[in-house]
């Protein structure tokens, strides 16, 4: 029971219900194998982007896990420091490049992985594929609609594949969910209600380094929600077809009376809120500040810079081309992290209030709420995984590296989940830049269909 903020969970369920019908505790994703799949050869794999999100996940993990199916032969990063910090942190023993080019030419790997700024995705997956790489990228894929259909246009020319890493898509609870619409459990699907909370810690994080400006990050509408506009599309089953925003900014960035280059020589750090001390965080300092010489990257970046330029409190409305039709909402200076979802359908009411970190309230499960109109309640209970993410991050890995091919919730991500999951959020960023709804279908070559094309 969490005591902190006057709420609790049952308070949250029970103003929405009558009775408990049952509770069950059910893992969606028990019996698919774990790194099952027949051994063949390594496959190469080059790194470009050598940062936090390459080292936690696509690194020394993979190395360690997947040893018989995987061999790092190439990585590559602008800042050469970071570089060589990266190789010994990752425990790799392969060549390093600051040049692109160059580390495909010699290096011609059969795979690569794109963990670089945002807005600079595009130019390694196309480039990538046009020198003989598969791509594993990150999300976003990309930042805007030009760059998005460049890479749908070099993918169809080159014949080889984009891999977006949706690592929210195999968190057990949200597998359980997609089980339960497909069941038919609240009839047909009519509407979501999707609001998201990031806390003052996660979320003022976006706002001390390149996330902080649009031209790296297309916005959160882009980096960050990209992940819930996905699950939105692959839980609907459906694309989407028209977006209505609006955002401001209106807490961070100018908001704020003082403000400083970074937080270690901060003179007001006695008196901010937001006051990081960076120098505690030994792996930050070795992969970021040992290396800020090379490209002035600070870590610890001011939350109140006055050239942010991103919204921190954003809310959509977004049509479906099967009929359904969402709200969204986004905020980031929150005391703590998680959202709260409804699925309406014709026969009841699926509700889910997931906190991502509640120190107070630790529990080793999320809850689904299944309510039938006119009939009973249902509390399941879905154990939550070890790895990131709930467990996500380990099973996405073992698709993607591990052999496994059974894919029985359509959880694999193609180019074209990519790219519908970024055009939500660039509709909505242009719906709050013009004040008009966005129509999905006038970006790019995609055409929503009332039904999810699934990932070959
Ligand atoms: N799926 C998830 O949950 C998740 C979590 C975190 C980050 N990410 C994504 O991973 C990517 C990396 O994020 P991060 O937090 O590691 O960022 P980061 O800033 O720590 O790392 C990015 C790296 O890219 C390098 N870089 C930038 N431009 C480059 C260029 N032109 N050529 C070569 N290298 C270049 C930088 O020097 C840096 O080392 C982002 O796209 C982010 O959205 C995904």
């Amino acid at each position: 029971m969490k005591t902190n903020n006057n709420v609790t969970r049952r308070n949250f369920i029970s103003t929405t219900g009558t009775a408990l019908a049952g509770a069950l505790l059910v893992n969606p994703l028990e019996g698919i194998p774990s790194k099952a799949g027949v051994a063949g050869p390594k496959k190469r794999v080059a790194i470009v982007g050598t940062g936090d999100r390459a080292l936690g996940m696509w690194s020394k993990d993979v190395q360690l896990n997947y040893a018989d199916k995987v061999e790092y032969v190439g990585l590559c990063d602008i800042n050469p420091g970071r570089l060589e910090y990266f190789k010994k942190a990752a425990e790799l023993n392969c060549p390093t490049f600051t040049d692109f080019e160059k580390m495909m030419k010699e290096i011609k790997p059969d795979t690569l992985i794109v963990t670089t700024v945002d807005a600079t995705h595009h130019e390694f997956i196309i480039r990538g594929m046009e020198l003989g790489a598969d791509i594993i990228t990150e999300k976003p894929m990309t930042t805007d609609e030009q760059k998005c259909e460049a890479i749908l246009q070099t993918e169809k020319k080159t014949g080889k594949k984009v891999t977006v890493t949706f690592n929210y898509r195999y968190s057990p609870h949200r597998a359980k969910i997609y089980e339960l619409l497909r069941s038919g459990a609240i009839g047909d699907l009519t509407s979501v209600d999707f609001h998201w909370y990031l806390d003052t810690r996660h979320g003022s994080d976006y706002f001390r380094r390149w996330h902080r400006l649009k031209e790296k990050g297309g916005t959160l509408w882009v980096h960050k929600s990209t992940h819930h506009f996905d699950l939105l599309n692959w839980w609907i089953e459906s694309d989407p077809s028209e977006v209505y925003a609006s955002g401001s900014l209106e807490f961070y960035g100018k908001n704020n009376s003082f403000r400083h280059t970074n937080c270690r020589p901060c003179p007001h750090k006695n008196s901010c809120n937001f006051y990081f001390d960076m120098t505690k965080n030994k792996k930050y300092m070795a992969l970021y500040a040992d290396h800020e010489k090379h490209d002035g990257y600070l870590r610890d970046g001011c939350v109140w810079k006055e050239d942010i330029n991103i919204y921190d409190k954003m809310a959509a409305t977004i049509k479906y081309a099967n009929g359904v039709q969402v709200s969204y909402s986004l905020t980031t200076y929150s005391p703590y992290e998680g959202y709260r979802i409804a699925f309406n359908g014709t026969k009841g009411r699926i509700d889910a209030w997931i906190e991502e970190s509640n120190p107070i309230d630790e529990k080793p499960y999320d809850e689904v709420v299944v309510t039938k109109n006119f009939g009973t309640r249902e509390f399941i209970q879905v154990p939550q995984g070890s790895s990131g993410h709930g467990g996500g991050d380990r099973l996405l890995k073992d698709k993607i590296f591990g052999g496994v091919t059974e894919d029985p919730l359509n959880q694999s991500a193609s180019v074209r989940d990519g790219a519908l999951s970024i055009l939500v959020g660039i509709a909505a960023r242009k719906s709050c830049e013009t004040g008009q709804p966005i129509k999905i279908g006038e970006l790019t070559s995609i055409k929503p269909g009332s039904k999810r094309q699934f990932a070959g």
